[in-house]
């Protein structure tokens, strides 16, 4: 046991210094600095994350999210919380549902009521919380005047879908029906959120467009959110699936996490072998790939899947909102896009955002031509993130 354990800690080294050195592609935003840097961190967190598992220490995704969670922590030491003044912040239940409230006091002394936003942290499903996100969950509420409900959902894989989706739905509702509570106008509030969170607000909006007695959402305001789980080779999966900022490889294990837990499927999704010829000439393939010009309509009941635990539920929207009908897309809010060039996951967002319009949604789409996956977080830290924060936030003052 010694011997391995002194091999692998001496593998895990050499492997550390040899991805110290990854390049990052020209055209990305800060390449010397915060590109490399994230990269750098997912690929050493994702290798130790694999190395603990085969030492019998914890599971591949609790190891994930304990180092991300941990250097994470390490950054909000260093920041401080002075970013929290001005705001009253609440660890609360919305019906059994963990969330963190911020209110501004600007906006608990309006004599008015304010806007409200629910928002969904990424993490794949599975790593992050409401924790890493407090800078930019209590950025927007500040900067907005508006109360921020960031919603602590269960995570996968010990909860496989529909948990987090079941969480961001109840939660959403009850801040809808108990607004007043916190001087909110019920009928100004938004819902948003990022990468697995993007995909989350989708679902929810889908969802909540077809409840009755509940007021409008008055936004969906999705940033580099995960949409489709039957095409692995879109072009951005090609072009950018060894990004170390976010890997091909990491998006599929997530999927299948949050899908299942058996990640002895992981080959057989990467290589598209998840889904028969049906689908492959469907409309679903349709709604991901725009140059798919004769798409032979099939109904859900009648496609044959391989054997995979759960795999019908990659055409249910409210796993991946890109399955979604064009009828489900009719009548939904006004729409935010947020995209990035350097994200495997740039072409999810793309093609919802085309889908929209096609369905006649208001849709603001802001694409980042040097902008890689979560630079969001960064928004304090260099001009490009700050800037994508800024439209951001532009947006949502003018819709809520
Ligand atoms: C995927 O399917 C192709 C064609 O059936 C096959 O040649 C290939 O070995 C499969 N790959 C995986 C990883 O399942």
């Amino acid at each position: 046991m010694a011997v391995k354990a002194a091999l692998v800690f001496v593998a895990a080294a050499v492997l550390l210094a040899y991805y110290c050195d990854q390049p990052v592609p020209e055209g990305i935003a800060e390449p010397r600095m915060y590109a490399k840097a994230q990269g750098m961190v997912f690929r050493i967190s994702a290798n130790l994350a694999r190395i603990g598992e085969y030492l019998g220490v914890g599971t591949e995704p609790q190891n994930l999210r304990s180092v991300m969670e941990a250097i994470v922590k390490v950054g909000l030491m260093l920041k401080g919380s002075s970013y929290r003044e001005g705001l009253k912040v609440t660890d609360t239940m919305f019906d059994g549902v963990k969330v963190r409230v911020y209110e501004p006091v600007s906006a608990a002394q309006s004599s008015s009521k304010v806007p409200g936003l629910v928002y969904f942290h990424g993490g794949g499903w599975v790593i992050l919380n409401v924790d890493t996100h407090d800078p930019l969950t209590a950025h927007v509420a500040k900067q907005l005047g508006t109360v921020v409900v960031s919603v602590d959902y269960r995570l996968a894989p010990e909860h496989v879908f529909p948990a987090a989706f079941d969480d961001s739905v109840a939660a959403t509702k009850f801040f809808l029906q108990n607004a007043e509570k916190y001087n909110v106008d019920r009928t100004r509030i938004g819902i948003s959120g990022d990468s697995a969170g993007g995909n989350l607000a989708a679902a929810v909006t889908l969802v909540l467009a077809k409840e009755k007695g509940l007021p409008k959402l008055k936004t969906q305001a999705l940033i580099n959110p995960i949409l489709q789980a039957i095409n692995f080779e879109t072009p951005s999966y090609i072009a950018h699936g060894h990004l170390n900022t976010l890997t091909k490889d990491k998006i599929v294990s997530f999927w299948l996490w949050y899908l299942n837990n058996d990640l002895s499927f992981k080959k057989v999704f990467e290589a598209n072998n998840h889904t028969g010829v049906q689908i492959k000439k469907s409309q679903y393939a349709g709604y991901v790939d725009p140059k798919m010009v004769d798409v032979t309509t099939v109904k859900k009941e009648n496609i044959k899947f391989p054997e995979i635990p759960n795999i019908a539920t990659i055409l249910d929207p409210r796993f991946a909102p890109l399955m979604a009908d064009d009828a489900d897309l009719k009548g939904l809010p006004p729409t935010y896009v947020m995209t990035c060039e350097y994200d495997v996951l740039r072409d999810d967002g793309v093609m919802y955002a085309r889908r929209l319009e096609k369905a006649r949604v208001e849709v603001n789409h802001d694409h980042y031509e040097h902008g890689f996956h979560a630079f969001l977080n960064s928004f304090d830290d260099y001009e490009l993130a700050g800037i994508a924060m800024q439209n951001y936030l532009a947006y949502l003052k003018k819709i809520l």
